[in-house]
């Protein structure tokens, strides 16, 4: 397998995902309940990294979206094999997912939350936008890098469900 070269390493990921952590905290403050909704399988790895720096009591779902299937490019279609998420009963929600792109994925989940599931502040914190391509209005409230039209892999993000292990965030040349 190809080894990907470091568009971010090690530290200095973990150090700006504690950075965000700190704006999150600023936002919501330490009182109020926080509903963490980790986007599967992407967000995994940067949803735990996230969660051990926030200070407010929290509760986590997971749910498991694609967009992408095999590829390097948005199918346009979203998947979804476990929307079962609670009422939140206007308490706050927190999105947190790897990578927006086109925006698909995630207007897709605000919407059927809005629609379903009475949260209080609804925010959505990625680790990665990649403006170039939204194609949807949205931009995310919290976000810890922005990246141009490289395909990157590591710390969840995957090129054909490899390389999510990697402990950095790694792109090819081609
Ligand atoms: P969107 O619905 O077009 O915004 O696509 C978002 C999803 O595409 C993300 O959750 C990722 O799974 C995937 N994705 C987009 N760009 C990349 C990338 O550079 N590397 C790996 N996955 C990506
Ligand atoms: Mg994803």
């Amino acid at each position: 397998m190809n080894e990907p070269k470091v568009l971010i390493d090690t530290d200095s990921l973990y150090r700006r995902i504690k950075e965000l952590a700190n704006e999150i905290n600023n936002h919501f403050g330490t009182e109020e309940t926080l509903n963490v909704i980790c986007v599967l399988k992407g967000a995994a790895m940067f949803c735990t990294e996230l969660s051990k720096n926030l200070k407010m009591p929290l509760k986590f779902e997971y749910i498991t979206l694609s967009s992408y299937g095999n590829s390097t490019s948005s199918s346009g279609k979203v998947k979804s094999l476990n929307m079962n998420l609670p009422d939140f009963k206007g308490e706050n929600v927190l999105i947190v997912e790897d990578i927006i792109d086109t925006g698909l994925t995630l207007s897709f989940l605000i919407d059927y939350i809005h629609e379903n599931c009475s949260p209080k502040d609804t925010k959505l914190a990625v680790m990665f936008d990649k403006k170039i391509k939204r194609e949807y209005n949205l931009s995310p409230d919290f976000s810890a890098f922005e990246v141009d039209n490289k395909f990157i892999v590591g710390f969840g993000l995957d090129y054909q469900g490899f390389y999510r292990n990697l402990d950095y965030i790694g792109y090819f040349d081609n």
